[in-house]
């Protein structure tokens, strides 16, 4: 059985989590492929609202497996306040969470590092969720790194002290100071990973590899989203993974030949949070509209999310790195009321006018806009396509046209049951 992937093209938080929830009863096996808990993934249904970091979206399900990957960086305190907070929902972990032994192992001192490496930055800082993803992928890609498989080992507290020690003496070469409590962060730490103990660790990707071979329904779950790649993104301010569809065949062991569906999920808007370019972010009250009807707030550090218009170029780029099949658009009810929207056709760059997303987007770039008429109509309640006000069913088929894939799935609100099929 193939193995669809689902995955954000914008700069995160387009509502992955909301949208694996809702696909999970059509499949028995949800995997997430990267990222840690910088990740933030929304779900909402009978009235209560979730966030998991490291947890795949599919947990809720009864009977779906939720496997953790390798490609995925875990911090053990992170992951552990996740199960605590899931203790109302009587899941049975043992059966549906699985953990690859591949996976990273966040330490305390990683995240010290990310706080000195923004730190010393001053005013270049990346804006990272100083969850200390870099310095756990750095550590990964330089061959020093701890996994998950690792903390069954004899030698492993050795190996936690060696590499704890060598961060220690890296946090003194930066140009800044970073206050620490190493004793109590520890204590939290060694905790967890007792917790951690008591899960399946598994050697995922021969279980996905038997999963496919019997014929078992297979959805990789993407975390941030492509414009925040290591390779594709606006580097250097990205995260250090390879969020794009690549990242799901490292970051479980999944064969290319073997990825059906690419599911692209987008907002009918743009968002960003953290530092770095973006074309068409708006100033203005348009702006501030977006980010307070969208309750544009990081799911992961409450940080206010920087809002602007759609933009095509970002967009066609994304869907041509990832292969995208189809594209889902969330978030449509937060545009109801504005009397024209703006979409983001190219961009005027000083090399003059460009249509696709070059290597520097940091200066000098100018969005070309097209303007579409507006609705007023609140869509948060409606449940069928034909019920959408023409000039939502417009924006809807321009879009679909301009970026020549088919919208499948329009979400209008953060509910599962706000989410509408075509
Ligand atoms: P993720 O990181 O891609 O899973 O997205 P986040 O959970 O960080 O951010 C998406 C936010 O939008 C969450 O607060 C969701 O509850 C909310 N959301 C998702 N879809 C919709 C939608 O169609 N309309 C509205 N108004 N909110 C949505
Ligand atoms: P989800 O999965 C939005 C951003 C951070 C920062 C940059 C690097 O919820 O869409 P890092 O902590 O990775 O070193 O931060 O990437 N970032 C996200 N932005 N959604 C996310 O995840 C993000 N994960 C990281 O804000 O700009
Ligand atoms: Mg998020």
């Amino acid at each position: 059985m193939a193995v669809d992937l689902l995955l954000g093209l914008q700069w995160g938080d387009e509502g992955k989590g909301k949208i694996v929830d809702v696909l999970t009863t059509s499949y028995d096996v949800i995997a997430r492929f990267q990222g840690g808990p910088n990740a933030g993934h929304t779900l909402e249904f009978e009235g209560n609202k979730h966030v998991l970091h490291t947890i795949p979206s599919g947990i809720f399900h009864p009977k779906a497996i939720n496997l953790i990957g390798n490609g995925v960086v875990i911090d053990p305190i992170i992951f552990k306040k996740e199960i605590d907070n899931l203790a109302p929902y009587k899941i049975d972990f043992t059966d549906k969470l699985l953990i690859s032994k591949k996976a990273h192992l966040i330490l305390p001192t990683h995240r010290l590092l990310d706080a000195a490496s923004e730190a010393a930055k001053g005013k270049a800082k990346i804006g990272s969720t100083l969850k200390g993803i870099g310095p756990t992928y750095m550590d990964k890609t330089g061959r020093n790194g701890i996994r998950v498989g690792d903390i069954l080992a004899a030698d492993w507290e050795e190996k936690y002290q060696r590499l704890t020690k060598k961060h220690l003496a890296m946090l003194e070469s930066y140009d800044a100071t970073v206050e620490y409590d190493l004793k109590s962060m520890e204590n939290a730490f060694f905790d967890s990973i007792t917790a951690l103990r008591t899960f399946k660790l598994v050697d995922s990707e021969q279980y996905l590899i038997e999963a496919q071979k019997a014929g078992k329904k297979i959805l990789a779950e993407g975390a941030q989203g492509s414009l925040l790649d290591v390779d594709f993104g606006t580097y250097p301010f990205v995260t250090s993974s390879t969020t794009t569809a690549a990242g799901a065949c490292t970051g479980l062991g999944v064969a290319p030949n073997k990825i059906k569906e690419v599911y692209g999920i987008f907002k009918a808007y743009t968002t960003r949070v953290g530092s770095g370019p973006f074309p068409t972010e708006l100033f203005d009250e348009d702006g501030e509209t977006m980010g307070r009807v969208g309750n544009e707030f990081g799911a992961t550090t409450g940080r206010s999310r920087r809002c602007g218009w759609i933009d095509l170029v970002a967009l066609k780029y994304s869907i041509h790195i990832n292969g995208v099949t189809q594209l889902m658009m969330m978030k449509g009810d937060v545009l109801s009321g504005f009397k024209n929207l703006k979409v983001c056709v190219s961009y005027n760059t000083p090399e003059g006018k460009m249509d696709y997303f070059p290597y520097n987007i940091s200066s000098g770039i100018e969005p070309i806009y097209e303007e579409l008429p507006g609705w007023k109509e609140d869509l948060t309640k409606m449940t069928f396509a034909d019920e959408f006000p023409s000039n939502f069913q417009h924006y809807i088929d321009y879009l679909e046209k301009a970026l020549e894939t088919p919208i499948k799935i329009v979400s209008v609100g953060p509910d599962r049951k706000q989410t509408i099929f075509r």
